[in-house]
């Protein structure tokens, strides 16, 4: 037995027993030896939300929370966000180097040659509703492409995975594009393989009777949006898609599962909260009851705290510094003052500081993406694109992972003992509170 171990003593039964501890984790399967008697199913760890269970083994992303330190394959993301472009990133996430030149001339070739969808799927999104929540339309199209594409069920073959992870990383501006025009009413601009990634997604958003002429600056901010988002290891979205693909479902429909887990505004939706928030404060002045009404638990600070980082998020200082060099360009957001205020007291305040609360990634996008033009409903669809490669890599490495099987969690069952089945006549006749 090696010295990294832990001896654990069953106080029902007076036993011992030595587990294992490796990388600073013990496995929970190793606890099922502690019984009571033969008929126990063994000792469970009972862990609703993940709050300190490792579900794999990762090399992608390292976060340190308490040190606010977040890496992509061990480059900092800061020096990334300075020095690098979306799709370097994206080639470092899913090949885990980054690439030289003629590697990265190669991606690029590959990306930008499965750039058009399907004419199938500019109908499946005209049939939309004119106000259909881009969130929905991104969730609904990205599922779709795996009735379109039915060779990704082949999830064996490495060279398929791979096409399979170009196509959707090069599709998925298009079809956020086309969810764009079609809350607006603008018909669809098809792809100009001219552009680069940003510039070809920014000319489909935004282009009218023409090719769009971009502000460099502002298209530089959004691709550092991008960068930034690309990969935390395993949030909500992430699991999500891990989960659902650890069925052997295709990848088009395991993303699918992750769009719809960052829709939600407790993770990727927070950013279009953070500016609902905002409008709904409207002025400095009334901040000081909005900030009562968020310690007396009525509701959230949207933006604000998060399950990793305690200290700061890495990814909010670097956009707030995005955000001055943005507003520069369009003149500053009028919500910037409220924003900045609600920091400001918020940082001060004990309710956050001892609950370790403060700005993360959502807080300052919103507004940035706002002066950008993008109405709020379209951020998370923002996140969505800039988090794409950092998912189709986490999927990659669940399924090459010998150690995963299908996600199945356990459960504490406290429902009711064996009874018998009460036949209609004899069940009881009060309505029930839900039935009204
Ligand atoms: N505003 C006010 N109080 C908060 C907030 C907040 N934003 N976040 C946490 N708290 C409080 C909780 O009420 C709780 O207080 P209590 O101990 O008195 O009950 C305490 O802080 C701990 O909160 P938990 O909910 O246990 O923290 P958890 O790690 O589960 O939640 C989360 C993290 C979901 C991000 C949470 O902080 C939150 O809801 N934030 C607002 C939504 C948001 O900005 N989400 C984006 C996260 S980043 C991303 O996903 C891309």
């Amino acid at each position: 037995m090696p010295n990294d171990t832990l001896t654990i003593k069953d106080n029902r039964t007076g036993r011992s027993y030595e587990i294992p501890i490796n990388d600073n984790a013990i496995r929970a399967n190793d606890l099922k030896k502690i019984k009571v008697d033969d008929d126990d199913f063994g000792l469970m760890t009972y862990d609703p939300a993940f709050l300190g269970t490792a579900a794999c083994r990762s090399s992608i992303t390292y976060i340190d929370g308490d040190k606010g330190i977040l890496r992509y394959r061990g480059y900092p993301i800061e020096q990334l966000a300075e020095q690098s472009t979306f799709l370097e990133v994206a080639y470092l996430l899913n090949h885990g180097e980054l690439p030289n030149q003629e590697q990265l001339k190669h991606w690029t070739d590959e990306l930008t040659s499965h750039t058009y969808v399907h004419t199938n799927i500019t109908k499946f999104l005209e049939g939309f509703r004119y106000d259909a929540h881009p969130m929905g339309m991104l969730l609904g199209a990205v599922s779709a492409l795996s009735t379109f594409y039915p060779d990704a069920k082949n999830i064996a073959d490495p060279k398929n995975r791979y096409l399979q992870r170009i196509r959707l990383l090069a599709k998925a501006p298009t079809i956020a594009a086309f969810a764009f025009r079609h809350s607006r009413g603008l018909p669809f601009v098809f792809p100009d393989n001219d552009f680069d990634y940003i510039g070809n997604f920014v000319n489909m958003t935004f282009s009218i009777g023409g090719r769009h002429k971009p502000n460099k600056v502002l298209q530089r901010a959004l691709e550092v949006l991008f960068i930034l988002h690309a990969d935390h290891e395993q949030n909500c979205s992430t699991n999500a898609i891990r989960a659902v693909g650890s069925s052997h479902v295709d990848l088009f429909s395991a993303v699918s599962a992750g769009i719809a887990a960052l829709y939600g505004p407790l993770h990727g939706g927070a950013n279009e909260a953070v500016l609902n928030m905002l409008d709904e404060i409207d002025s400095v002045k009334n901040i000081p009851d909005f900030i009562r009404g968020v310690k007396a638990g009525e509701r959230r600070l949207m933006g604000f705290g998060h399950r990793v980082y305690k200290s700061y998020d890495p990814r909010a200082k670097l956009i707030k510094e995005i955000a001055y060099e943005v507003f520069e360009q369009t003149g500053l957001n009028p919500k910037l003052d409220i924003a900045l205020e609600l920091e400001r007291i918020a940082l001060e305040d004990d309710y956050f500081i001892t609950r370790k609360l403060y700005p993360n990634v959502d807080f300052y996008s919103g507004l940035i993406y706002q002066a950008m033009g993008y109405p709020t409903e379209f951020f998370t669809v923002l996140f969505a694109l800039g988090r794409m490669p950092g998912w189709l890599a986490q999927w990659e490495e669940m399924v090459i992972d010998s150690e995963q099987k299908i996600s199945r969690p356990r459960q504490i069952y406290i429902g009711s003992d064996e009874r018998p089945y009460v036949p209609m006549g004899k069940r009881q006749s009060t309505v029930s509170a839900e039935a009204g």
